[in-house]
């Protein structure tokens, strides 16, 4: 088996990252979440409130995410039933009326939005510096809820971002047309502007005008008018330097004809899974080059490098230097 090399990045970036979305956590449930080389829980309180902490209790050790029992806002650990609130602090020991000050599970930033579970991550624990937005299926009615899945793949995030910019894959890996294709870099965003046709492969073509943004390194959305009007998902979450957990899902905004609008749901869910698991293969295969050879046609991966760097810490890269070759 091939090992894809790190390259130059060491630890995982800054950003807001999707761990669920939000019909996978119902009050009461605990889940474990084990990113970014952390154990960590979600769980959402008996007051709808999802909450995210360090799993490990620091009392003997139990992962709170294996047993431990959702008790209002806080959450009970399997062990010993030591308590925690809300905030994580230890708020109750049955067995003894002096808490010991340490005993806090440590709580993490969490926003749900979207009709998705976001965790801030920060290797130093800092506060986010930029958010994700509101999209159109939580601030308009008519949307349909997210149809979405899950691949565990062996590969590095900043492969994933790349294709933001990889105009030339487009036709060999997806059999997409792509007429038009433009980026931009703002700030945490990263922009992709396309319009062409594809050719679903379940035959049929569809003509298509995309913009595709990345809000920070880990989670991006595809406002796509073709035949519909639909929002991609494209969320992947590191669990170690070379595993990450990709998540998609599709909204459309439905047609009159339900059962017309249940159908392209469907087809649209199954072509965006061919469409991963087409760089999948790729993905789990490649070497990250740090000085590839590029031609004068290729799309400004240089740019899109820099732009992923600054979501490091900055004693965590070198930025490399990729020259085009005319
Ligand atoms: S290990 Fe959690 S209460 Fe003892
Ligand atoms: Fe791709």
């Amino acid at each position: 088996m091939t090992v894809a090399r790190k390259g130059p990045f060491v630890g995982f970036p800054r950003g807001w990252f999707v761990v669920g979305f939000s019909d996978e956590l119902k009050p009461g449930d605990i889940k474990s979440l084990k990113y970014f080389n952390e154990t960590m829980m979600m769980y959402r309180g008996e007051d709808g409130v999802v909450r995210i902490m360090d799993s490990i209790c620091p009392h003997l050790g139990a992962d709170l995410a294996a047993g431990g029992k959702v008790v209002g806002g806080g959450v009970v650990c399997p062990f010993h039933h030591w308590r925690y609130g809300a905030d994580g602090s230890c708020v109750e020991i049955p067995y003894c009326e002096k808490i010991p000050k340490k005993a806090t599970l440590n709580a993490r930033t969490v926003k749900e939005l979207n009709g998705m579970i976001f965790l801030w991550y920060h290797p130093a624990g800092e506060a986010p510096d930029f958010e994700v937005p509101v999209l159109p299926n939580e601030e308009q009615e008519g949307w349909l809820p997210w149809a979405h899945s899950i691949i565990r793949i062996k590969t590095h995030s900043k492969e994933i971002v790349e294709n933001v910019v990889d105009l030339a894959h487009f036709g060999p890996v997806h059999g997409t047309h792509v007429d038009r294709f433009t980026n931009e870099f703002i700030d945490h965003k990263a922009i992709q502007h396309t319009g062409g046709v594809a050719y679903p492969r379940g035959g049929g073509k569809d003509v298509f005008e995309l913009d595709a943004t990345y809000y920070g390194p880990g989670f991006q959305i595809s406002d796509m008018r073709g035949y519909m009007h639909s929002m991609l998902v494209n969320a992947h979450t590191m669990i170690d330097e070379n595993t990450l957990d990709l998540r998609f899902g599709v909204s459309i905004k439905p047609l009159p004809d339900k059962e017309a609008t249940e159908n392209i749901k469907k087809m649209y869910v199954e072509n965006l899974t061919v469409g991963f698991l087409e760089d999948v293969q790729i993905w789990e295969n490649k070497e990250y080059l740090e000085r590839p050879l590029l031609c004068a046609a290729d799309g400004p991966i240089a740019k899109l490098r820099r732009w992923y760097a600054q979501f490091y810490h900055p004693e965590h890269f070198e930025v490399e230097s990729v020259t085009h070759v005319n």
